[in-house]
C-alpha cells in the first residue's frame, strides 16, 4: 500500500486549502448580499394620474421574452450579451432622456433647464416599499408608451433588421412586457439607492442626457486592479526567476521516447479517438457559426447575395457558437481525462471503453439537442411553458435549455465516475493532497461549478440570475477548467519523464493558489459589483466593449426616428 505522505511540504496542500476557503467565504457573502440588496421589482409602476404602466409580473415576464427569443445573443441590457443589437438598457434611458428634454424645453418657464430637469427626475427614487409601488411623472409615463409602440416596430417588422429575423416578436402583448423589462433595468441604472447619490447600478451604463456619469470609485478601483494586475504579474515573474525551486529549471533529464510500434493502448484510450472527431466536428461547425457572426457585423443584411437572416438570424449563430465553443472543449477535457487515467494507473477495469463510448453518445445527443431546442426556441415554435426546459434559456454561455443543462451535469458526473473506477487503486493509500487525488478533485470541480447555473431561474430576479451567470462563466471558464488542464499537463510531464513528481505536484500547488487569488478572488469583485449592480471596469476586454456600445449604440436612432412613433 502506498505510504500517506506527501512528496512535498505540507504547508503547500495548506496554503491551497486556505485560499479556497478564504475566497468562497467572501463569495458565500456576497451571494447573501446578492439576494439581501438587490434593486426591488416595484409591484406597479404608475403615471402620475395612477394609470398603471406595468406591474412586476409584466417585468417577470418581459425577462422571460428577453430569454426565450435569445435576446442575449443579439443585444445586451447593463452591456450584458452580444454586440450586433443595441444595449437595450442604454436605448431605453438614453431616447426616454431624449424625449422628456424635448418635452422640457417646450416649456420656458421652467426654473432649471431641461437636462438638469430631466436629470434630477430620473434620479429621484419614487419607490415606496410601504405601498409597493414608483410614480412617474405624465411626461414619463408618455415617454414609456412612445418606447412600447418603438420596440413594437422593432421587434414585429416583417423586414429583417441587419441578421436580426423578420417578424421577430409579434404579439403585441410580448412587446409590452419586454419593454417593461427594459423600462426596468433603465429604471435601476438612474433611480438612486435609498440615502445614496449613485443609482443601484452605480450609474452604470454611462449617459450624461440622464445624468449618469461614472463614479470616481468606479474609476479609483478600475485604475488599482489594472496596478494590481501588472503588479501581481511582476511578481510571479520575479519569484520564477529568483528561486529555481518554484518551476523545473533545476531538471536535468533526458526524455527517452519509445518507438511507436512496442506502445499498446488499453480500449477506453482507442476510444478517445472518437472523442476527438466529434470534438473537431464540433470546431468546425463552430468556426463557420463564427464566420457567419463576424460577416454579419460585415454586411447584416445580406450574405453573398442571399438573406441568410431567414434561415439562420444572428442571434442563433452566435447561440451556437458560444455553446459549441464550450462543447468542444468539454469533449477534449473528457477525452484528456479518459485517456490519462490507464498511463496513471498501469491497467484498466473492464468495460472503461464501453462506458467512455455511451458518455460520448450522450454528449452528441446533448449537444445536437441542444442547438436544435435553442433554433425551435428563438422560432417561438416551442410557445410560452416548453422553452425554458427544451429551448433557449436565454443567459449568454448558459443558452442551453433546462433540460439539455441538467443531461450536460449529468454527463459530466458520470465521466467523473468512468475516472475514479479507472484510479480506485491509485487514489487507495494515497495524501489526499496527493496527484491522484488532485486530478480527481479538479475533474469533479467541472460538473459541480457547472451545476451552479441551475440556480438561475425563470422566476428569479435578473440581478441573481446574473450574479449565478457570473460564477459559471467566471469560476468554471476562469479557474477550473485551467486547473484541470494544469494537472493533466503536470501529470503528461511527470509520466514522460520530464519533471520530477515534486516539481509537477509544487507547480499545481502554485498554479490552485494563483488561480484562486486571481480567479476566485477577482470573482468576488466582479460579483460585488453585479450587486451594486454593476461599474464599467469589469476586465479589460469586457470594459471597452460595453463602454464603446454606450456610447455608438443609439447613434443609428436620432431623436428624429424616435419621434416617428
Ligand atoms: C473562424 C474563427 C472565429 C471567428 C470568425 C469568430 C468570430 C466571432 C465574432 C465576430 C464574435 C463577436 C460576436 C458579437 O458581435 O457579439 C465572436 C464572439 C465569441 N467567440 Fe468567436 N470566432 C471564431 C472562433 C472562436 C473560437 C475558436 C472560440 C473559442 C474556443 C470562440 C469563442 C467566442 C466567444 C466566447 C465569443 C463571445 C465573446 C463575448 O461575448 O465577449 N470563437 N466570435
Amino acid at each position: 500500500m502506498a505510504e500517506r505522505t506527501l512528496p512535498i511540504s505540507s504547508r503547500w496542500f495548506q496554503a491551497a486549502i486556505l485560499t479556497y476557503l478564504v475566497g468562497f467565504c467572501v463569495l458565500g457573502l456576497l451571494a447573501y448580499l446578492a439576494y439581501a440588496q438587490k434593486p426591488p421589482i416595484p409591484g406597479r409602476v404608475t403615471g402620475a394620474n395612477r394609470e398603471t404602466l406595468f406591474t412586476r409580473a409584466d417585468v417577470m415576464a418581459g425577462m422571460n421574452v428577453f430569454q426565450r427569443y435569445g435576446l442575449m445573443e443579439y443585444g445586451t441590457v447593463y452591456g450584458h450579451g452580444a454586440y450586433l443589437g443595441p444595449d437595450f438598457t442604454a436605448e431605453y434611458l438614453h431616447k426616454t432622456a431624449e424625449y422628456l428634454i424635448s418635452r422640457y424645453q417646450e416649456s420656458p418657464y421652467a426654473s432649471s433647464s431641461a437636462v438638469e430637469r430631466v436629470q434630477a427626475e430620473l434620479h429621484e427614487n419614487t419607490y415606496d416599499p410601504v405601498i409597493d409601488i414608483v410614480i412617474w411623472s405624465d411626461a414619463r409615463a408618455q415617454a414609456h408608451h412612445m418606447m412600447e409602440s418603438y420596440y413594437r416596430a422593432v421587434f414585429a417588422s416583417g423586414v429583417s433588421r441587419g441578421g436580426a429575423q423578420a417578424a421577430w416578436i409579434t404579439d403585441s402583448e410580448q412587446v409590452r412586457q419586454l419593454t417593461s423589462f427594459f423600462a426596468w433595468t433603465a429604471w435601476t441604472a438612474t433611480a438612486n439607492r435609498p440615502r445614496r447619490t449613485e443609482s443601484y447600478t452605480n450609474n452604470w451604463p454611462p449617459e450624461p442626457l440622464a445624468g449618469n456619469f461614472v463614479t470616481a470609485d468606479a474609476v479609483t478601483w478600475s485604475v488599482v486592479s489594472i496596478i494590481g494586475l501588472l503588479g501581481g504579474t511582476g511578481l510571479v515573474l520575479f519569484f520564477f526567476g529568483r528561486y529555481d525551486w518554484l518551476g523545473w529549471s533545476d531538471e536535468r533529464r533526458l526524455v527517452q521516447f519509445r518507438p511507436v510500434e512496442q506502445v499498446s493502448l488499453a480500449p477506453a484510450q482507442r476510444a478517445v479517438v472518437w472523442f476527438l472527431v466529434v470534438a473537431s466536428l464540433l470546431f468546425l461547425i463552430q468556426t463557420l457559426c463564427g464566420g457567419l457572426v463576424a460577416h454579419y457585423r460585415a454586411e447584416p443584411s445580406n450574405f453573398f447575395g442571399f438573406n441568410i437572416s431567414r434561415i439562420l438570424p444572428y442571434n442563433i449563430a452566435r447561440t451556437w457558437h458560444v455553446q459549441l465553443a464550450i462543447f468542444w472543449v468539454s469533449a477534449s477535457y473528457l477525452a484528456a481525462g479518459i485517456f490519462m487515467v490507464p498511463l496513471i494507473a498501469g491497467r484498466e477495469p473492464r468495460g472503461q471503453a464501453r462506458l467512455a463510448l455511451a458518455l460520448l453518445a450522450a454528449l452528441t445527443a446533448v449537444v445536437f439537442g441542444s442547438m436544435a431546442g435553442e433554433y425551435a426556441g428563438v422560432r417561438g415554435w416551442l410557445g410560452t411553458q416548453r422553452w425554458f426546459w427544451l429551448g433557449h434559456q436565454g443567459w449568454e454561455y448558459l443558452d442551453l435549455g433546462r433540460l439539455w443543462q441538467i443531461l450536460l451535469i449529468l454527463g459530466l458526473s458520470f465521466w467523473v465516475l468512468i475516472l475514479a473506477r479507472g484510479l480506485k487503486r491509485s487514489l487507495h493509500g494515497q495524501h489526499y493532497g496527493n496527484m491522484p487525488w488532485l486530478l480527481f478533485y479538479a475533474a469533479l470541480a467541472i460538473p459541480a461549478f457547472y451545476a451552479v447555473g441551475l440556480f438561475t431561474g425563470p422566476n428569479t430576479s435578473f440581478v441573481i440570475n446574473d450574479f449565478w451567470r457570473f460564477w459559471v462563466v467566471h469560476l468554471w471558464v476562469e479557474d477550473f477548467l485551467e486547473l484541470f488542464t494544469t494537472v493533466v499537463v503536470a501529470y503528461m510531464f511527470v509520466l514522460l519523464g520530464v519533471v520530477r513528481q515534486t516539481t509537477a505536484i509544487r507547480v499545481i500547488y502554485l498554479d490552485i493558489i494563483l488561480y484562486s487569488i486571481g480567479g476566485v478572488i477577482p470573482l468576488c469583485w466582479l460579483c460585488a459589483r453585479a450587486l451594486r449592480y454593476r461599474n464599467p471596469s469589469r476586465s479589460e476586454a469586457e470594459a471597452e466593449i460595453p463602454a464603446r456600445l454606450f456610447t455608438e449604440g443609439w447613434k443609428r436612432e436620432s431623436i428624429a426616428d424616435f419621434r416617428q412613433y
